[in-house]
């Protein structure tokens, strides 16, 4: 066993995410984190979206690989923790200002590698 290995913490099974393919893990070094799997590949941010704070494990990853909040919809790119689109709906008319400024103070991204079916955050 590698040192690395060691000092993972397993985070979920891939098994667990469903539909969605992603999920809020609470317990974590790092506090809460949104963790799933976008293009086979595992992620883990941090769970607040940058526009009203909406808990984004609860959202799903889109068929393009990025991470859709519940709330209004905003986009995230999973890898750079950056937003992508900024909020729909009512909000959309400002989409474009909140991706500017709330965007622009990107989502923190944490290291993890997929591994016996589970997604293990790297120390
Ligand atoms: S809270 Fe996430 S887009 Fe509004």
């Amino acid at each position: 066993m590698s040192t690395s290995e060691q000092s993972a913490v397993r985070l979920v099974d891939a098994g667990d995410l469903g539909a969605s393919q992603v999920a809020v893990v609470e317990e974590t070094p790092h506090g809460a984190l949104a963790v799933g799997i976008s293009a086979g590949k595992p992620f883990a941010v941090s769970n607040r979206c940058r526009h009203l704070f909406a808990s984004l494990g609860k959202g799903h990853v889109t068929d393009d690989g990025c991470l859709q909040c519940p709330w209004h919809a905003s986009l995230y790119d999973v890898e750079t923790g950056k937003m992508v689109r900024g909020p729909q709906g009512a909000f959309k008319p400002l989409a474009g200002a909140v991706k500017a400024t709330a965007g622009a103070c990107k989502l923190k991204t944490y290291p993890v590698e997929l591994r016996d079916g589970a997604i293990w955050l790297l120390g």
